[in-house]
């Protein structure tokens, strides 16, 4: 029997954009994904609250069913970052929250520590932007980050979303702290859709 999510799009399964190589989150990469957060546990745990119990490979491996699950059932869709030229694994990327009634849904990123700084998340998330606005057909998506991580707003920002509102108190940081919660967003109609829509896209394949 078809199930409602059939009538629901899902991402390429490969993305490739100039020096990147974007794939579904798998349990073949937890040994790669558990050394890259191992070397950004400092710049990682001061943001995101699920990296203090990734404490060996194993505690990734467990997790790869749900983000299977997650990805055929179109709830969650976990993606892994590869450098091309050495399929080096860089960092995680992903859409979350959909709501497909808009449709709409958020992108969420992290890279590791020795390749910060470089512009693989922007590019990644240039890449996420025209494949959700083109291909899935969205008409909005959204970065939320801590008002204070500046690096983050930085990528947002770099890609053209605009500044929508900021939920003060929204949240506690890992370190107990309450932040303000910035929302970036962008809709079909903004001219930056436009012009990504109509720049290079890279090749997709399914
Ligand atoms: C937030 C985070 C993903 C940003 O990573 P990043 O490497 O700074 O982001 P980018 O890949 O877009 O790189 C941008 C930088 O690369 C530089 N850069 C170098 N070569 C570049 C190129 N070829 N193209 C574009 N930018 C380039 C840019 O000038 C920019 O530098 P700046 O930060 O000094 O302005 C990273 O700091 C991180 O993982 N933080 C911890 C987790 C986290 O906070 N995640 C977000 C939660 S909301």
């Amino acid at each position: 029997m078809a199930s409602i999510n059939d009538d629901v799009p899902t991402p390429p399964r490969e993305i490739l954009t100039e020096r990147l190589l974007l794939l579904p989150a798998q349990e073949s990469d937890a040994e790669a994904v558990f050394g890259a957060i191992d070397e950004s546990r400092t710049e990682l745990e001061a943001w995101m609250a699920w990296t203090p119990q990734v404490r060996a490979p194993e505690d990734l491996r467990r997790r790869a069913p749900q983000v299977r699950e997650n990805w055929d059932a179109r709830t969650d869709f976990g993606i892994s970052i590869f450098r091309r030229e050495d399929g080096r694994f860089l960092g995680g990327t992903g859409m979350h929250d959909p709501n497909w009634d808009v449709p709409s849904l958020s992108i969420g990123y992290w890279m590791r520590t020795s390749e910060t700084g470089k512009g693989y998340v922007r590019e990644a998330v240039t890449a996420l932007t025209r494949v959700g606005f083109g291909q899935l057909g969205l008409r909005r998506m959204v970065i939320t980050c801590a008002a204070t991580n500046t690096r983050s707003r930085r990528v947002a920002e770099s890609v053209g979303y605009q500044l929508e509102g900021r939920l003060r108190n929204d949240e506690r940081l890992p370190n107990g702290d309450l932040r303000d919660t910035l929302v970036y967003s962008l809709i079909d109609s903004d001219d930056v859709v436009r012009e990504l829509l109509a720049g290079e896209s890279g090749t997709l394949t399914q």
